[in-house]
């Protein structure tokens, strides 16, 4: 029986979700990181799935390369856990996210084709604005520390950590903080985010008394400067937290609002939910398009999101705040006359109960915005039981060099399907 640490030679399969590819030793599934599809390669079994039903495995070796591989531009890679790409050229990074993102959608939704063309061609993950080839990316970055103060990142599946002197991932405002070029004694992690309007702020955790010195411009929430940060999207200012949720690409904001704006072409006068709201993105940017005539529910279970929104969207009284789940709040409030529903729910998707009460209500057509393919295709398996139709999914990178994928999907009803 093959152990932990074995040797195997294997040829590679396609790509599946989670960024590992497949093969097989004999009768035995092994996921494999850091390989290619269509490669050979000497691998190192990592660890095993439930009772040994199939392995995991990380590539020693490469015999074969794919024409696809590239040398990684970090030094870490492969032994850091920030991101496990790095071997892949940018291009085929986002054709491998695309059949990730259409497999995950026929096995778990059942669609062989969207908006009436077959899923290869429908469904594409496309670059954003705001990237260096694929770096320089991360506005929002928590690093760990290890026991002699050094910042980095755990390594894959460890408690480990792989001190950096660099990333070549973060953005130039993350940089600016220093953070891995001090000692960090009596810190766990720090939290650093570089705002589109310029600030950084560093929040190391916990707040140690003797901190090492960072660059004058630089914000230590609640030692020196505020809490959060200012950030620019879609028009508008937004005040978030920073340890609240905000997109991490530069590009993010910006391309979502677009795309989910090109979904629901809201209408003046129509009534909007924007559900797992954040800090208010959608919600905000999309008031105008229903105007003071229409209304926008916006709903979020974290207390101090719900207060940043609050603020971002004072000037706007027809954009209502609900410090609720999501899913509560569904239940315990008769939402009659919804229009449009755009839904951008954490990793784990909406759910069944969640999607059966947005079914129910049959608004116009929801934007749903995921970041994360299964839970998106079981979802979208939920709405095509209850008859609706996929018009469009677009997928977009905003994690270059890692697994990751953001998608925006349009769910309509069976009446106007
Ligand atoms: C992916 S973020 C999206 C935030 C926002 N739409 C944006 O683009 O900035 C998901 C949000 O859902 C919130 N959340 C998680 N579970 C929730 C629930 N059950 N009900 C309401 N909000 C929830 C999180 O606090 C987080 O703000």
């Amino acid at each position: 029986m093959t152990a932990i640490g074995d040797r195997l030679v294997l040829e590679v399969g396609d790509v599946a979700h989670g960024g590992h590819c497949v093969a097989r030793d004999k009768d035995q599934v092994v996921f494999v990181r850091h390989a290619l599809p269509g490669e050979q390669v000497e691998v190192v079994v990592t660890s095993k799935g439930p009772k040994g039903r199939y392995l995991f495995a990380d590539v020693h070796k490469v015999l074969t390369a794919s024409p696809d591989r590239r040398e990684a531009p970090c030094a870490h890679a492969g032994v850091c856990g920030g991101c496990d790409w790095q071997h892949v050229e940018l291009a085929a990074q986002r054709e491998l996210k695309a059949r990730v993102l259409r497999e995950q959608l026929h096995r778990l939704g059942g669609l062989t084709e969207v908006g009436g063309a077959p899923l290869e061609e429908s469904v594409q993950v496309a670059a954003v604005a705001g990237d260096h080839e694929g770096l320089g990316w991360r506005t929002r970055v928590r690093y760990a520390v290890d026991n002699n103060g050094r910042a980095g990142f755990r390594r894959h599946g460890s408690h480990l950590v792989e001190p950096v002197e660099s990333c070549p991932l973060v953005s130039q405002g993350v940089d600016s903080a220093e953070v891995t070029r001090r000692t960090w004694l009596g810190v766990d992690d720090i939290t650093v985010v570089a705002s589109s309007t310029g600030e950084v702020a560093v929040l190391p955790s916990p707040m140690v008394r003797t901190l090492p010195s960072l660059p004058s411009s630089v914000t230590v929430p609640g030692l020196r400067g505020r809490k959060w940060v200012r950030e620019s999207a879609g028009g508008r200012d937004w005040r978030v937290g920073v340890e609240g949720f905000w997109q991490v690409h530069p590009g993010a904001a910006d391309a979502l609002i677009d795309a989910v704006r090109a979904v629901l072409a809201p209408q003046p006068g129509e009534h909007l939910l924007d559900l797992y709201c954040g800090v208010g993105l959608f919600a905000g940017s999309l008031a105008a398009d229903v105007g003071d005539t229409g209304r926008i529910d916006a709903v979020e279970t974290s207390v101090q999101a719900c207060g940043d929104a609050r603020r971002n969207m004072h000037d706007l009284p027809h954009v209502h705040i609900h410090e609720a789940s999501v899913d509560l709040w569904l239940t315990e409030h008769i939402v009659t006359g919804a229009d449009l529903v755009v839904l951008d729910p954490p990793r784990s998707g909406a759910g069944r109960k969640v999607m059966e009460s947005l079914l129910d209500m049959a608004p116009r057509v929801i934007a749903y915005v995921s970041c994360d393919p299964a839970s998106l295709g079981r979802d979208i398996g939920y709405a095509r039981e209850a008859g609706w139709t996929v018009a469009s999914v677009r997928g977009f990178d905003l994690f270059p060099m890692t697994h990751h994928l953001e998608a925006v999907a349009a769910l309509v009803p069976p009446a106007r399907g």
